[in-house]
């Protein structure tokens, strides 16, 4: 479904991609890790449009994504829980979810408000409160009940996790499970890969801007070295 073919990509004269590839087939689930600065969210970025690559070539649904803008490429199916959840603070949890909903034919099934706080039952209780009133645990819920109801065939997360409390991380990851029995793809960038053994299909290990290694949880276990050179554990 998502392929990256050596792309190289950066900001201004300094260079964070230097030629990564990856995929992800259609109803997969597919990580980015790697220690911080080593480009996952700078491919991300290149993914949505948000950074143009400066080489190499991204494809989606067997068709180039070079030269789109972001828009067009969010309507052609791909869907962004950014780095740092970006909601409409002033805007409720009801009009934040309806703010971007799209009719499309999405991975798992039509994405409406309802099917979205059945998910998250907090964003029901919640849905006349400003975003701003939220935890941030349920702002981060929230910042993945909008990219749903975009109704995206590639739903990719950067970070969805990050500095949540245990409870509302579970929650999350609940949630990650479902989509993928749903037959969701799923690009996932995160720190715990403890929790991610038993939902991605395979990892991709990014290190300096490469790709530089792939493979399943099950053989990331196996090898610790590899975890010790690229992951710093
Ligand atoms: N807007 C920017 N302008 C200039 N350099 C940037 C910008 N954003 C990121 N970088 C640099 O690009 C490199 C890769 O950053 P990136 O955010 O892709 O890393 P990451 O793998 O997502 O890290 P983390 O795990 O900390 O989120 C880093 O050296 C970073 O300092
Ligand atoms: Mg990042």
């Amino acid at each position: 479904m998502l392929t990256l073919e050596a792309v190289e990509a950066g900001y201004g004269r300094s260079r964070v991609l230097f030629g990564l590839s990856m995929t992800a087939r259609a109803g997969e689930v597919v990580s980015l890790i790697g220690r911080n600065g080593m480009g996952k969210t700078t491919t991300v970025r290149a993914i949505m449009g948000l950074n143009r690559p400066t080489g190499g070539r991204i494809d989606f649904d067997g068709r180039s994504l070079s030269g789109l803008a972001p828009h067009a490429i969010a309507r052609l199916g791909l869907g962004l829980v950014p780095e740092g959840r970006r909601i409409f603070p002033s805007l409720t949890v009801e009009e934040n979810l309806v703010a971007t909903a799209r009719a499309g034919s999405g991975g798992a099934g039509a994405w409406t408000l309802e099917r979205v706080v059945t998910l998250f039952p907090r964003l029901g209780e919640r849905r006349r409160q400003s975003a701003r009133t939220l935890s941030g645990g349920e702002q981060q819920m929230l910042a993945v009940g909008r990219a749903l109801m975009t109704n995206p065939r590639l739903l990719v997360l950067d970070e969805a996790t990050e500095g949540l409390a245990p409870l509302i991380r579970a929650e999350i990851w609940r949630c990650l499970h479902e989509l993928k029995q749903a037959g969701q793809t799923i690009v996932v960038i995160d720190k715990n890969l403890g929790e991610m053994a038993a939902l991605v299909d395979r990892h991709h290990i990014v290190e300096k801007g490469r790709v530089v290694w792939s493979g399943t949880p099950g053989e990331l276990d196996a090898s610790p070295e590899l975890a010790r050179r690229y992951l710093g554990l």
